[in-house]
């Protein structure tokens, strides 16, 4: 067994490294604990939360596996029900099984009647994120059986409901800040275009969307179905270490996914584009950018992984041009600054030298714009697909053998013991 070993203060420690089938080794630390040692790793910069067969990133190269599948090769000849299938379980689905699972997600997209009270006991203005993690949260209350999480059976069915459900809960978050009618799904549409009726249809006016326009939405939710260990899905799993209820965790994933540094980023894209306002002033944002002291980071660049160009940055750029081009739209002035940012920046010394390339969410915030998403969707758009990946690591993580809730430790830099003084002598 090859080790890595530790010398501290005279004391040899002989630890594991772990192989996996791609990718860096890993130092098993786990043994450390015991003998009077904990590893310091806030952020999780060296510290691999777990060991997952879903999906692998080579930051280095820009490489995205779902399954060992480049993400490429999925973008282009997949879509993303039969990609939440793959991260499920394991294996592209064959015809019969790819009819299955489409239909079975369909049949499921409908929310319990009752949470039509939910909606409306938010203000009209509610973010649709706030919405969304307070109905998945709530859904535990509907299907209480689903708290079995030792049940594989009752973990299958949560794990389909999710997936089914999400566009119908985003879509109503959407609606409901409209004040129009919420629009029930249909299911003779595809994933994609179901979405986009229920947001766009009202119930005097249908919605046909454009099969280009319904297969761009769709490689969106492709591109963001996992992406193996970011923040919203260690909260997922973090979550679900106490076997918790699924609906539950994945709120938890939901609340975490919001913030601008996570799935926040594309509607922050948006904002940014809109303050800069003029391609003009492209240049005083990235000196911004560079000064420490603004606290200004330019939003959809940098990425804790990839230190070269996101592979799903890529697709999504390009996805750009044919999206404005179905649209007649070559001359989107919010396009045009976007590229003339993109382009600055990645010329730009600090950016070169940091490795800050573009994100998926710097093209992916100008796609939706162009299917006439709002602004304030952008995340629960990300939501909706990354719930795929976030069911996938729960369930991987539940039915692992010699599972362990998280319970990571501390470096105390508190006050020692003292001694409580009663409020009168103080
Ligand atoms: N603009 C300017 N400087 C930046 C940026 C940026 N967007 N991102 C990182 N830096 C600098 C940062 O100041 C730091 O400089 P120094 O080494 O001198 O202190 C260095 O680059 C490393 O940054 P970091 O914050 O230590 O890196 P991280 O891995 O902790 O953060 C990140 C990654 C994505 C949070 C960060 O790059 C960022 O805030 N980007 C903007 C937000 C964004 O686009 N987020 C979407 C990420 S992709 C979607 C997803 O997976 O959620």
């Amino acid at each position: 067994m090859t080790t890595a070993t530790l010398q501290i203060d005279g004391q040899r420690i002989e630890l594991p490294l772990m192989k996996g089938s791609l990718g860096p080794d890993v130092i098993d630390t786990r043994t450390l604990g015991s003998q009077g040692h904990f590893t310091y790793d806030p952020g999780f910069l060296s510290t691999a939360s777990c060991s997952s067969s879903i999906t692998y990133i080579d930051g280095d190269q820009g490489l995205l596996y779902y399954r060992g599948y480049p993400i490429e090769q999925l973008a282009e000849g997949s879509d993303f029900l039969e990609a939440a299938y793959l991260l499920w379980h394991g294996e592209l689905p064959d015809a019969e099984e790819k009819t299955t699972f489409d239909t079975l997600v369909s049949k499921h997209s409908m929310l319990h009647d009752q949470m039509l009270s939910l909606y409306k006991g938010f203000r009209r203005d509610a973010h649709p994120m706030a919405v969304m993690v307070s109905i998945i949260g709530a859904m535990a209350a509907f299907y209480p059986e689903s708290s079995d999480v030792a049940d594989p059976r009752q973990r299958e069915i949560s794990m389909f409901r999710l997936l089914a459900k999400v566009p119908t809960v985003a879509a109503w978050s959407y609606k409901y800040n409209k004040g129009e009618p919420f629009i029930y799904p249909r299911n003779d549409l595809g994933y994609a275009a179901n979405f986009l009726h229920m947001l766009h249809a009202t119930p005097c006016e249908s919605h046909e969307p454009s099969p280009v326009l319904a297969k761009a939405l769709d490689r969106i939710f492709l591109l963001h179905a996992d992406h193996e260990q970011n923040a919203s899905t260690s909260t997922v799993r973090m979550a679900g270490s106490s076997y918790a209820n699924p609906f539950a965790c994945i709120a938890a994933g939901t609340a975490c996914l919001w913030g601008p540094l996570h799935g926040g980023a594309n509607e922050a894209v948006l904002t940014m584009l809109a303050e800069i306002g003029d391609v003009s002033r492209i240049g005083d944002f990235v000196n911004r950018a560079k000064d420490k002291t603004s606290g200004f980071r330019l939003m959809g660049f940098g990425h804790r992984v990839y230190k070269n160009m996101d592979p799903r940055a890529a697709i999504m750029r390009q996805a750009c041009y044919e999206v404005l081009d179905e649209l007649g739209l070559h001359d989107d002035p919010v396009f045009k600054m976007a590229l003339k940012l993109e382009q600055i920046a990645l010329e730009d010394e600090y950016f070169i030298k940091k490795k800050l390339y573009p994100n998926v969410d710097f093209y992916s915030g100008i796609v939706l714009r162009a299917l006439g998403i709002p602004t304030s969707m952008f995340t629960a758009i990300f939501a909706l697909a990354r719930t795929a990946g976030w069911i996938a690591q729960w369930n991987e993580m539940v039915a692992s053998p010699g599972h362990k809730i998280a319970r990571p430790r501390q470096l105390y830099t508190g006050l020692q013991r003292r001694e409580f003084v009663p409020l009168s002598e103080r």
